[in-house]
């Protein structure tokens, strides 16, 4: 594989994906094609955005008439694609942007691919990242996802990523497009959003802000380092088999209200508040419609077949994380500035 088109390399699990190939393989063009959304931030890439086979590319997946000249000017050996809207939250209140991005924009991913790779279909490759939402929610608590798990998204969000998963699979099965997909569980690390969990919580701890915990904090998700979800898309990138799906997860599983406390506990020791301060922050708001109760990979496979296990204990990854947010607060203050603002006040405000 020489030259690689990364989608969404300006999110916050793309940055790593795109860190991560660019610094390991030299020998790679990498391709980094971005809407810089809300949610895309060049920033993240400042320390290698000189490399010589890094490249940006700004333009919408929605665009198809852009993707095809994309692919006609470049080819690409292959695509990782991440681009797509990921927050379950804004979902809810705009579903449609969701069909469009993680729905239509993978098609046209996939249909300016096959355009240009019909020829010699056996020697390209197209990645999609997914998401363990897709399989709904878990109950039992002996039960985990599996890659045969049936489908059953329950939010806008994972409808709209189920939909795309299925897009990549019969391209698969009718056009004969290599594919491979993965499932992951929740992300965490620097660089994540501030309107997901962990950061927000890191960013309001920060400015003595309410803590909102949705319904009673019961909800459980099973919590990977980012970096590790890189090194699992590497892993199975360059040795997956063709048509094959892999679930990808932490084994470590927290309640909302667990994590949140812990939270609060590391920023009280890092930030040399009294213990049990940040805690008091803590306000118990309307719960998140639809609210899966607990999502749990068993990413065996991947381990069995492609030698992957997580790197990072939860306590190490925690630290790193809440350090790194420590060290960026300019970061944070850019990204919670300007339309973020006012959206963050209407989402959380009414809570
Ligand atoms: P993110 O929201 O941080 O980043 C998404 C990126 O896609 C942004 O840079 C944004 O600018 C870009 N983008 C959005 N719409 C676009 C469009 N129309 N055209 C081009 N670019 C566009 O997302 P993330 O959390 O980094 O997730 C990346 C991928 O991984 C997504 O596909 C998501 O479903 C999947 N995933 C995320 C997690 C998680 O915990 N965050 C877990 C499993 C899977
Ligand atoms: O499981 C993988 C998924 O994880 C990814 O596909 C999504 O892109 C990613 O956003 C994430 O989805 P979640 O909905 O699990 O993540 P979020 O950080 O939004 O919420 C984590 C849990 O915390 C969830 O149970 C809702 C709860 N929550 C979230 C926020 C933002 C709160 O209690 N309060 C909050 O303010």
């Amino acid at each position: 594989m020489k030259k690689i088109l990364i989608t969404g390399g300006a999110g916050f699990i793309g940055s790593h994906v795109v860190r991560r190939f660019v610094t390991t393989y030299p020998t790679y063009q990498i391709y980094n094609l971005d809407a810089l959304t809300y949610a895309g931030n060049l920033e993240n890439l400042r320390d290698i955005e000189d490399s010589p086979n890094y490249h940006f590319v700004k333009g919408d997946i929605v665009d198809a008439a852009f993707l095809d000249q994309l692919f006609v000017e470049h080819t690409f050996d292959g695509v990782i694609h991440l681009a797509a809207e990921s927050h379950v939250d804004r979902s809810i209140s705009d579903p449609l942007s969701f069909v469009m991005t993680n729905v239509v924009g993978t098609v046209n991913l996939l249909n300016a691919a096959k355009k240009v790779w019909k020829d010699d279909l056996a020697s390209h490759l197209f990645y999609h990242v997914s998401t363990d939402e897709v399989y709904g929610e878990l109950h039992d608590p002996s039960e985990f996802f599996l890659e045969n798990t049936k489908y059953d998204p329950r939010s806008p969000y994972s409808a709209s990523k189920a939909s795309s998963d299925h897009f990549v699979r019969a391209y698969h099965n009718t056009y004969k497009m290599p594919v491979l997909i993965s499932n992951c569980s929740n992300n965490y690390g620097p660089n994540h959003f501030p309107e997901k969990l962990i950061p927000l919580m890191i960013h309001n701890i920060l400015n003595n802000k309410p803590l909102p915990v949705y319904g009673k904090g019961e909800n459980i998700r099973d919590w990977l380092f980012v970096e590790d979800h890189a090194r699992a898309i590497d892993t199975i990138f360059h040795h997956g088999q063709n048509g094959e799906t892999y679930n990808i997860g932490g084994h470590n599983e927290w309640t909302n209200i667990d994590l949140v406390k812990l939270l609060c506990k590391t920023m009280d020791e890092k930030l040399g508040r009294s213990p049990g301060s940040s805690e008091q922050l803590i306000q118990y708001v309307t719960d998140r419609a639809g609210h899966d109760l607990r999502y749990a990979i068993d990413a065996t496979k991947l381990k069995n077949e492609l030698g992957w296990l997580p790197s990072l204990q939860f306590a190490e990854g925690l630290e790193k994380t809440v350090d790194w947010y420590l060290a960026n607060e300019s970061w944070l203050d850019n990204v919670t500035s300007g339309a973020y603002q006012h959206y963050y006040e209407e989402m959380y405000e009414g809570r």
